[in-house]
């Protein structure tokens, strides 16, 4: 990690850059959508993280260098489920749990520890506010780095309409 790394805690006027993070995000990881659709996601999510950031029901990351540009980001959706059982067995949750989301580091700086860097934080996070659980979807380039952080592999599974009819 670079020595001039600042991390700070997100804000609603972060809301369009987060929003930048997430399309740029997706677009890395192989599902790019035609232009319009992309500009699109970039309004819909600045405005929902506009809510979300007021509402803390995201919860996010800025990492930034040198004269405050901003190059990567991470954050969490924190969202209401139904009662489980805790990791460690011996009481039922009723928290709402946080997905992370909007993972992204643009592309000069990566390889620097910045993702780490802003996961560590993330995760201090969740462990100073008790939740008992992260939950997220990994994307190939992101993978090894979760995994060296402790995530683990689940048994969660998709499927949508369009799946079926291409296999019925
Ligand atoms: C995945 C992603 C967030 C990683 O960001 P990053 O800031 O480069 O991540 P880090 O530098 O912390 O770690 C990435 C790799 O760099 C390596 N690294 C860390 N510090 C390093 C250094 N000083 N020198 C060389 N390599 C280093 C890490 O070991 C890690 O290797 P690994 O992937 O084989 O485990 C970034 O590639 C990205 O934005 N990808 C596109 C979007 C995406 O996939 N997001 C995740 C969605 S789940």
């Amino acid at each position: 990690m670079t020595s001039s790394l600042v991390i700070r805690r997100a804000s609603v006027g972060d809301a369009a850059v987060i929003a930048r993070h997430r399309v740029a995000m997706f677009s890395d990881m192989g599902s790019v959508p035609p232009l319009q659709l992309a500009d699109a996601l970039l309004k819909l999510s600045t405005s929902a993280l506009v809510a979300a950031l007021g509402n803390e029901s995201y919860v996010g990351w800025l990492a930034l260098e040198g004269n405050n540009q901003v190059v990567a980001g991470a954050g969490v959706h924190v969202k209401p489920q139904l009662p489980r059982i805790s990791e460690d067995g011996t009481s039922v949750v009723t928290a709402a749990l946080p997905l992370v989301v909007n993972v992204y580091t643009e592309p000069a700086w990566r390889h620097k520890g910045i993702a780490r860097a802003l996961m560590a934080t993330l995760m201090q996070w969740a462990t100073t506010e008790r939740f008992d659980r992260l939950v997220l979807h990994a994307s190939d380039a992101a993978r090894p780095l979760y995994i060296s952080l402790g995530f683990v592999p689940t048994n969660e599974m998709r499927w949508s309409p369009k799946i079926r009819a291409e296999n019925p």
